[in-house]
């Protein structure tokens, strides 16, 4: 790997990943070209191990399908040895010990740690004690940075790039962490961005702070539509709200079907970091349109990117045919 981009993929070494403030594309670049060739290695069906242990903590304080198993999966696949706490809730913090003590304790266990949990700042409380790499996955209504390679992955797979690409981000602008994490990621590429949501849900300031060229907001999806290259659509987030009522006047505020696909360009792409509760008909799946379930995929090869960065590339080596025969 050549200089600037070894040195680039270098920059990911040893560190924590709480938020995608500051990430740049010259960074980015080399992690989404070792994201591309696992791919490849695993559609060609060839494995990778470690030149020595390392184990992975997957530490999970709120509930998470894709996340967690495409972490635990791409973990797999590099050779490292997972930790898991099934349920969180049933480790020491129930007992009431603070996240920094868990942080020191864990990180005589662990060379790195996924951790996700219900409370903004949990996860750079949780690094600040640690001294392994801390991975957030999520960190109540904060960030969600992982997601965000996720999806630009995908998006850079289906369009070549992100520059001039007009995105809408529809749906809980205001809990979304995913959105959190992804809309300065798509400004900082030069991306067109029009963030649909009812008032109540609306983007907070800090998100939007300093982008008016490129950032407009609207109520109406539908209007959009026709302008649009990229559509992210996301749930209203049922658990971030106090007063049950409150998620009942906006739940189900877009649901996006095959007939507004009608009214956008043809090679529109929507995107969704699921679980999905009714914001996409299920018709739309089998559209062309329909790129989320890649996109699910897609969080194995970035993830495992990410983790071989943090770890050191050098540090995960092609399996030798038959080399885990016994002779
Ligand atoms: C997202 C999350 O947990 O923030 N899911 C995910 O990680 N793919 C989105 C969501 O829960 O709505």
């Amino acid at each position: 790997m050549g200089g600037w981009q070894s040195r680039a993929r270098d920059s990911w070494r040893g560190r924590h990943v709480l938020t995608t403030a500051g990430w740049s594309e010259p960074q980015l670049a080399p992690l989404f070209d070792l994201a591309e060739l696992y791919q490849q290695y695993t559609a060609e069906g060839i494995g990778l191990r470690t030149t020595s242990p390392i184990n992975l903590l997957t530490l999970f304080f709120e509930p998470s399908t894709r996340t967690r198993l495409s972490f635990e999966s791409a973990a797999h696949r590099l050779g490292i040895n997972i930790l898991a706490v099934p349920d969180a809730s049933t480790s020491s913090s129930s007992k009431g010990e603070t996240l920094a003590d868990t942080a020191r304790i864990v990180s005589a266990y662990a060379d790195a740690v996924v951790l996700r949990h219900p409370r903004i700042g949990s996860a750079g409380e949780f690094a600040s004690a640690a001294a392994v790499p801390v991975i957030n996955a999520g960190d109540g209504a904060g960030e969600h940075p992982t997601q965000s390679l996720v999806d630009l992955f995908t998006i850079r797979a289906a369009f070549g790039g992100l520059a001039g690409l007009r995105v809408g981000i529809c749906g809980d602008l205001k809990h979304g962490r995913t959105v959190h994490s992804l809309l300065r990621l798509l400004l900082a590429h030069g991306c067109q961005v029009v963030a649909v949501a009812p008032d109540e849900l609306a983007l907070r300031h800090a998100d939007t702070a300093g982008s008016a060229d490129s950032l407009r907001s609207t109520t109406d999806l539908r209007a959009v539509l026709p302008d649009l290259d990229v559509l992210y659509m996301t749930r209203v987030q049922r658990e971030r709200f106090a007063d049950p009522a409150e998620y009942e006047r906006v739940q189900g505020v877009y649901r996006l079907t095959v007939e507004d696909l009608e009214l956008a360009p043809s090679h529109l792409r929507v995107l969704h970091p699921l679980p999905r509760v009714d914001e996409i008909a299920e018709e739309v799946d089998d559209m062309p349109q329909a790129l989320y379930f890649r996109q699910a995929a897609n969080g194995v090869p970035t993830r495992m990117a990410l983790l071989a960065a943090v770890l050191g590339p050098e540090r995960f080596v092609v399996t030798e045919p038959g080399s885990g025969m016994a002779a």
